[in-house]
């Protein structure tokens, strides 16, 4: 089965082929950052527009690119929510259309079931159940995933989001939006200098919080008469230590405390290298197990949402003329 998948939530469109025999067949992508920069900020009026002008070329350019027909794909996935109304309706529109007119069902999913199945579309995927660290812009999470579609949150942020920390630390040091990657390179030329807090690292339970953080770094820059390029790196490389010995430790204490011996990542912050290493240096010291996505496919895109959609046949909709988006929706 063919399945189409498009990928509208944020600041990304994204489309995909994903075959359940072959795997993969091909994806596109085009990301907004640089429309989205000067303001700071993904601008939703802007992004919808953007996903209206680009989601037909894209499209057209895969089908081409792979040599597939229209009429070869079985059924259509695409991202209902969460994320911003105007963008998701710009994708569940072309989806159920298209959908229409080719007499083919529709499969809507869920944005973080796409991040968290992710890493199963790599070779040797862990098998059910499994434990999942979703790290995006909006979302910490630690879920004990029982099987495709049974979730179980264990574990979740009280404030900022791991992705919405680096964004903001980033901004503070000046490296522009969305900055987890920037920080990141720069965190690399600097030296743990600065003790920053680790937020609820002793909480005893799987929550996170990470606004405690984010007001130290404005405190330590605030603090410097001259914030030097040197200085701004020792920031990055002591804030990044901080979140990731956080990340790491609730990762560990939820795997001892769920009896799981697998740990999936995904999300944006999840192609962050430090965090990787920390988590295998850490849980191969325990003989626990962690998967990534490859990192293309940590940040928005179009083939976990094709995936997922391959995941959820079974889920597909005969298509009524008559569809909604879920701005908000709960995961589990
Ligand atoms: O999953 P994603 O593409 O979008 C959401 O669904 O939120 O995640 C985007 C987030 C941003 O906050 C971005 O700064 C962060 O992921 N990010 C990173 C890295 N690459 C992206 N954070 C840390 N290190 C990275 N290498
Ligand atoms: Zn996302």
């Amino acid at each position: 089965m063919l399945v189409l998948g498009i990928e509208t939530s944020c600041d990304e469109t994204g489309i995909a082929l994903y075959d359940t025999e072959k795997g993969l067949i091909g994806h596109t992508l085009h990301s907004q950052v640089d429309l989205h920069e000067a303001y700071g900020g993904v601008v939703p009026e802007l992004a919808s527009r953007d996903h209206i002008r680009l989601i037909v070329p894209l499209l057209e350019n895969l089908l081409s690119k792979t040599k597939t027909p229209k009429d070869r794909i079985d059924a259509i996935a695409y991202t209902q929510g969460p994320g911003l109304s105007g963008a998701l309706l710009v994708g569940s529109a072309m989806a159920e259309a298209l959908a229409f007119s080719l007499e083919i069902p529709t499969i809507p999913i869920h944005h973080l079931e796409g991040h968290l199945l992710a890493p199963l579309m790599e070779k040797n995927p862990p098998a059910f159940p499994f434990l999942a660290l979703l790290v995006s812009g909006g979302h910490t999470q630690i879920i004990h995933v029982k099987k495709v579609g049974v979730y179980e949150i264990i574990g979740d942020t009280l404030d900022d989001a791991a992705g919405e920390a680096f964004d903001k630390t980033a901004q503070l040091l000046g490296l522009g939006y969305p900055g987890g990657l920037a920080l990141s390179l720069l965190a690399e030329k600097g030296h743990h200098h600065f003790d920053l807090p680790r937020p609820l690292l002793h909480s005893g339970d799987l929550n996170f919080s990470f606004s405690g953080l984010k007001t130290a770094v404005l405190n330590l820059v605030r603090a410097q008469t001259l914030l030097t390029d040197h200085i701004k790196a020792d920031i990055a490389c002591s804030f990044q230590l901080a979140i990731t010995e956080v990340l790491t430790k609730k990762c560990l204490m939820a795997l001892d405390q769920t009896h799981l011996t697998s740990l999936v990542v995904s999300g944006g912050v999840g192609a962050n290298k430090q965090l990787r290493q920390s988590l295998q240096e850490n849980l191969s010291q325990k003989n626990y197990s962690v998967f990534f996505p490859r990192l293309e496919f940590c940040t928005d895109n179009g083939a976990m949402i094709a995936f997922a959609g391959a995941m959820r046949l079974d889920n597909s909709l005969k298509h009524d003329l008559s569809f909604k988006v879920k701005p908000r929706w709960q995961l589990a």
